[in-house]
């Protein structure tokens, strides 16, 4: 039994209803790529529109690429839009993924942190893994206290993303941070198959280094990690 003591009945009756808007209303920070397209199909099977599932349901995409349109094949928006929003009851105006297309690219960094502020924050974050264990597009060397901003691709995550991109994959990302991911309240990611193989053992051993990305989730108290 966890005990919370608090001042007074105004002063509890806010944490009850938190916990109560908590179980209720879910703000989700959600991946793209190969990995998790079959979650995605699973959760369009059980929640068609008629069940309402996502009518309350805030999300936020992990990182979008610069310089394309969100209508552009290749997009993130264009994947979330083809595994889930377009077949589910989530208010468009709930889905939110970094504009990779803005003029100030600064600016929307900063926009999209706030926005996330402004929806109280990260509840439940699903990640999936690079091979080189980059989480979301925060690449070796990122810094654990790294917030929204635009960064550079490396040449394996670049070639690792050109399918949907022929030549002109692009060069660089609008990426949540590694303390922007942490700070959500729950954390599962997923890898599978042989690819991510080493990654998962990386991650395994516990060693914590901002070379390995994905090892800050060791300092965050709820992690799963799902592997096949
Ligand atoms: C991209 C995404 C990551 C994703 C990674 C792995 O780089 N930005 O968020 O986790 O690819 O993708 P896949 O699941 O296709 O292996």
């Amino acid at each position: 039994m966890n005990w919370e003591t608090l001042p007074n009945h105004d002063v509890l009756s806010d944490r009850a209803a938190e916990i109560f808007l908590e179980a209720i209303l879910r703000v989700l920070g959600l991946p793209t790529g190969r990995t998790p397209v079959r979650m995605y199909e699973r959760v369009v099977a059980a929640c068609g529109r008629a069940y309402h599932c996502f009518r309350d349901v805030v999300t936020f995409n992990l990182d979008e690429y610069v310089g394309i349109e969100r209508t552009y094949p290749g997009s993130y928006y264009t994947f979330m839009k083809r595994h889930l929003f377009d077949f589910v009851d989530i208010n468009p105006a709930n889905a939110h993924l970094p504009n990779g297309a803005a003029a100030d690219v600064e600016a929307e960094c900063t926009r999209y942190e706030r926005d996330i502020a402004a929806a109280r924050g990260l509840d439940l974050t699903l990640l999936g893994l690079g091979s080189n264990g980059h989480i979301a597009f925060n690449e070796p060397g990122t810094p654990f206290d790294s917030r929204t901003r635009a960064v550079a691709l490396t040449e394996s995550t670049r070639a690792a993303n050109a399918a949907l991109f022929g030549e002109d994959v692009p060069t660089h990302a609008i990426t949540m941070g590694i303390a922007t991911i942490l700070e959500s309240k729950s954390i599962v990611l997923l890898a599978s198959g042989d690819k991510k193989r080493q990654a998962i053992e990386h991650l395994r051993s516990g060693e914590i280094t901002e070379e390995f990305p994905a090892s800050a989730l060791w300092k965050h108290p709820d992690v799963t990690v799902l592997v096949a």
